[in-house]
């Protein structure tokens, strides 16, 4: 099966299982493991903040990120289809108290402009005390739901200080963040440097079993600290998988660059599949969304599966496919050739004309 649903498919190498099982641990609630200890200094350094927190998920960090900034009834801006909206279950709302502004980003990026259209001017005739206090700007970058869309680095600058401006707080859910800087050559520590707090998953396509961080300063990473352990997110020898972590970053962050070249050779195939429709500018990183016209996206999927390649369908026509370490060349190729089997049959059987090629 190639299994182009996430990234998150990555299985551990055995090189990565052998520093796991060698791993020095310790009780990680009391700060004594350090293999966690070092996972959350090299992580700080590679975002350029001083201080990180080791934590089991990126909706972990992103929830005690949320909550690190703000208070219950405060306002959050951000994009309509960020994951944070749309994939981790009301947990602003459930865990934080906080309402979601959501703003119309384009492909999951918005503008300073849109910021500011968010918050109401103060006017003596609008009694204050109405708004809810709009308090953290938060940017997805790459952008999952946006198909994969890495801000530019004046996009994010822009964006930040916009939200400064209003004196609104920054975060960053860069789940991927590896992977924008694999496809543009801009440092990690540089796309991070306007937020003060970041978010990382080790647990995508760097293929890491587990695990993600969140980095700021130190007085707000102590202060996410508390909501991890509130949100039962404290561990004990989770040296284990930090070593897994630490591993990929050493090991698998540099060829990540792997992953966006997949995704453009296997854009540029579906691109001039007939019955497969595709903005080839959308795809920046190792994400590809794409339409099926010619029959339901669902449909095509489950034909797909049984030709031997899995991919997301999304709503009726949409279909998301993720490169990642764990998807080869001949892999994608392979793949688009069941795409086009699937849809030449259903054509034949439609008694229509067959697809390009
Ligand atoms: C952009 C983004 N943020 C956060 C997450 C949440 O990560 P996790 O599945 O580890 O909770 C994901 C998961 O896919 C994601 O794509």
């Amino acid at each position: 099966m190639i299994d182009l649903r996430s990234d998150t498919v990555t299985l551990p190498t055995p090189a990565m299982r052998a520093v796991m099982a060698a791993a020095p641990v310790g009780d990680d609630v009391y700060g004594d493991d350090p293999t966690v200890n070092a996972l959350e200094a090299r992580t700080a350094e590679l975002l350029g903040k001083e201080a990180a927190v080791f934590v089991p998920t990126g909706t972990m960090s992103n929830q005690i990120g949320v909550r690190a900034h703000t208070e219950p009834g405060d306002l959050v801006l951000i994009d309509e289809s960020a994951h944070i909206v749309r994939s981790e279950s009301g947990a602003p709302a459930a865990l934080s108290g906080v309402t979601l502004k959501p703003l119309p980003g384009r492909g999951g990026v918005f503008t300073a402009a849109d910021v500011d259209d968010a918050i109401e001017p103060e006017h003596p005739f609008n009694p204050i005390h109405l708004e809810s206090p709009a308090r953290l700007l938060c940017v997805e970058n790459t952008h999952n739901g946006g198909g994969g869309t890495v801000w530019s680095l004046e996009q994010v600058q822009a964006v930040c200080a916009a939200a400064r401006r209003h004196g609104l707080a920054t975060h960053l859910d860069g789940a991927r963040l590896w992977h924008a800087t694999a496809a543009t050559g801009v440092p990690e520590a540089r796309f991070a440097a306007p937020f003060d707090t970041v978010n990382v998953c080790f647990s995508k396509g760097l293929g890491a079993p587990v695990g993600s961080a969140l980095a700021g300063s130190r007085e707000l990473v102590a202060r996410a600290r508390r909501f991890k352990q509130q949100f039962g997110g404290g561990f004990r020898q989770a040296g284990i998988l930090a070593a897994a972590a630490l591993h990929a970053l050493e090991h698998h962050r540099g060829g990540l660059s792997a992953d966006v070249a997949s995704a453009r050779a296997l854009a540029r195939g579906v691109a001039c599949i007939d019955g497969l429709e595709l903005d080839l500018d959308r795809v920046q990183s190792n994400l590809v969304r794409f339409r099926v016209t010619a029959m339901q996206a669902g449909a095509f999927a489950t034909r797909c599966h049984a030709g031997g390649v899995h991919l997301l369908p999304q709503g009726e026509s949409g279909v998301r496919a993720v490169t990642h370490r764990d998807i080869s060349a001949p892999d994608v190729e392979r793949a688009l050739d069941i795409m086009r089997r699937v849809l030449r049959a259903a054509s034949r059987s439609q008694g229509r004309s067959g697809p390009c090629n």
